[in-house]
């Protein structure tokens, strides 16, 4: 069904949309014509000759962007817009407490990047080198990765609600022998242990040599000789000058860990000239960013969102972008609408998640704003249902804004399927169609393409330039997640349907990952958390439909034989996995199970788990192939609910 949007100050609605139409069909008619073009969209140093060089075939496979162009990221960022935009806000940073507002300008952020560039060198990282980032949302994040990029360091960013184990755990696989964190972070009026975190985990890093510390609230934390330092002593000590590396279009710019269906999380590693193209070129595309706007998407920089669309798209294209260090609804549920108003924020960009949780208590709270400045409106992560939808257009967005809903991953880098931001009729929970460059497919369970308004696995049958290009050292888990299910495509993990218009509803993971308020987390990883503890012989653990979460963590529990379950135990079970991965892990709902439900050959069979998640027990299909189809019977008496 779609939505008629009242946009009486427009008059030439259709014409861009036709454009799109248009690019699309020109990019997959000539994909090395449209990128030779569209790659311009950055600065070159050396421009490219090649364009694209891939192949998804097992026998000759390869990933290859602008491969022999070179840039360099941050000077894309930020010395390109010197001589035009040097006084003009380049990150406009807000605190956890309202007004807490820090404005940087292009030039003042330029001084500051290539300042700790240097600060990096003198703690002898060079070219190639790791970086881990262990940082709220301040400007110094955006200044560390820009320092990375500028001297060609790999950043890797870590969100900081994980834990020092999960952090510990990153720094050891890309073997990064540097921490930037900050001494506590700030969120919803509470403090984060970063720096104690920081130095939890690296009691497991022998090989971390130097920790910066960025001052961040004052609070007391130690600091160990020899390889602690101080953020702003070392910036004092740095020149204000740093030229910036030239870099090959296929040299890695970032890793960034993310969840699968198996195993721990995976460094997905994103290189330099094709994955900026896309962020630019899809941040300008899809939110038709105008100069002097102000663009605010509310991501953190732990999360691909927070990279492409908080630090690089905005940042390459000029823009002013804001940083938020707080939360939703701290001090109360009028934060957003509040500092939309104050910072006179012209796109926002947020999580189905927020809004969902914002609606349940109610209109009043946005009222109290005006959001005059708003023009448009974006939503990420996870599917957004109509209601949401509809809540997020005609309440925050006074039903004159637009809505974007873009479908993307962690793996493609920037959006890859939305909404034109011009159109005229909307339809409530799809994100339409995908973006020039983009070939969606949807197959069945054998990998038969499927034509026509249908229902299916998503795969991506040809490269883009911001696609992922490894896994962070093991190659062979690349190529054997994403493109052994369905050969020759891009498997994304997702399930679609696809209407009689073309356009695409993204239906949700198809595989053993959950998305917990738009964030990613394997199954996998919170049941080798749980059978971590010494009370616990087995785990299984399945998505659940939470009503502001949009799925929760639901875990079946098998205790040790001497062990009896008690409420006290789910607790200490809760806190464990808060210890071992962080606080978004922590299941929703944890049921003792006495056994799991198991085939013959010891194979846990989920479908059954997630049915009785979901509370659809009338349902569970044929239990007869079970070693003991009891057990089920005694999951659907004990289900917690
Ligand atoms: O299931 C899809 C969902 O989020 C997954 C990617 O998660 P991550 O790599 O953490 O990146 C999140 C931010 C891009 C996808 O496989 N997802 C993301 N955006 C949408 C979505 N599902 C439905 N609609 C979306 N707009």
């Amino acid at each position: 069904m779609s939505v008629a949007i009242h946009r009486p100050d427009d008059q030439s609605a259709d014409a861009p949309a036709d454009a799109l139409d248009r690019a699309r069909t020109a990019a997959a008619a000539d994909p090395d014509g449209y990128w030779r073009d569209h790659g311009r969209c950055v600065d070159w140093i050396v421009p490219y000759r090649e364009v694209k060089d891939t192949s998804f075939d097992a026998a000759d496979f390869r990933i290859r962007w602008f491969a022999d162009g070179q840039l360099n990221v941050s000077a894309n960022c930020l010395d390109r817009h010197l001589a035009t935009r040097g006084d003009q806000v380049a990150i406009v940073w807000e605190g956890d407490e309202p007004g807490e507002t820090l404005r940087v300008t292009y030039r003042d952020l330029h001084e500051r990047v290539c300042r700790f560039a240097n600060v990096l060198k003198a703690q002898g990282v060079a070219k190639g080198d790791r970086v881990t980032l262990y940082l709220p949302m301040i400007v110094e994040a955006a200044v560390a990765m820009l320092a990375c990029a500028r001297i060609g360091a790999v950043h890797s960013v870590v969100f900081g609600g994980f834990s020092p184990d999960s952090l510990a755990g990153r720094i050891r696989d890309c073997g990064s022998r540097i921490v930037i964190t900050a001494d506590e972070g700030c969120r919803g009026g509470k403090r984060i242990p970063l720096k104690a975190n920081v130095d939890a985990a690296l009691a497991n890093c022998p090989d971390v040599a130097s920790v910066l510390v960025v001052r961040r609230t004052g609070g007391d934390v130690a600091m160990t000789a020899g390889r602690d330092l101080w953020y702003d002593e070392a910036m004092a000590q740095a020149a204000p000058d740093c030229t910036p590396e030239l870099m090959n279009a296929e040299d890695p710019l970032f890793i960034l860990y993310t969840s699968g269906s198996t195993g721990s999380p995976k460094g997905v590693l994103h290189t330099t000239g094709g994955y900026l193209v896309w962020a630019t070129k899809t941040f300008r595309d899809v939110f038709d960013y105008r100069d002097g706007e102000v663009f605010w998407c509310t991501a953190d920089v732990g999360w691909v969102t927070g990279h492409s669309y908080v630090v690089y798209g905005p940042l390459a294209s000029g823009a002013t972008t804001v940083m938020f260090d707080g939360v939703p609804n701290y001090p109360d549920h009028g934060r957003f609408w509040e500092t939309i108003d104050r910072l006179g924020v012209n796109i926002f960009y947020t999580a189905p998640t927020a809004i969902r949780a914002l609606m349940r208590e109610g209109d009043d709270w946005v009222k109290r704003s005006s959001r005059a400045s708003l023009r448009l409106l974006g939503s990420v992560g996870e599917p957004i249902n109509p209601e949401a939808w509809r809540w997020y257009h005609d309440v925050a967005g006074d039903g004159r804004c637009p809505i974007v809903d873009t479908w993307w991953q962690t793996e493609t880098g920037g959006i890859m399927i939305a909404p034109s931001p011009h159109a005229t009729d909307a339809k409530p929970g799809s994100a339409t169609k995908p973006l020039p460059g983009v070939q969606p497919q949807l197959v069945d369970a054998e990998g038969q393409v499927l034509e026509g308004a249908t229902e299916g696995n998503l795969v991506i049958a040809d490269s883009w330039p911001g696609q992922m290009r490894t896994v962070w050292g093991d190659h062979e888990r690349f190529v054997q997640t994403y493109f052994t299910t369905y050969p020759g495509k891009y498997f994304t993990g997702d399930g679609a349907r696809r209407d009689a218009d073309g356009d695409y509803w993204i239906t949700g993971r198809v595989d053993d990952v959950i998305n917990v308020s738009g964030h990613r987390m394997g199954t996998a990883e919170v049941e080798s958390a749980l059978v971590a503890h010494a009370k616990v012989s087995e785990a299984a653990v399945v998505g659940m439909p939470h009503d502001v979460k949009g799925q929760g963590i639901y875990a079946y529990v098998t205790l040790n034989a001497d062990t009896a379950p008690s409420d006290e135990l789910r607790d200490e079970l809760r806190r464990w996995v808060r210890k071992e991965i962080g606080p978004i892990a922590v299941p929703d709902a944890l049921q003792f199970a006495p056994g799991l439900p198991k085939t013959r050959s010891g194979k846990i069979m989920r479908r059954i788990l997630r049915k009785i998640a979901e509370g659809d027990t009338s349902s569970l299909g044929d239990t007869s192939t079970l070693a003991d189809p009891s057990v089920v019977d005694a999951l659907v008496r004990d289900r917690v609910g």
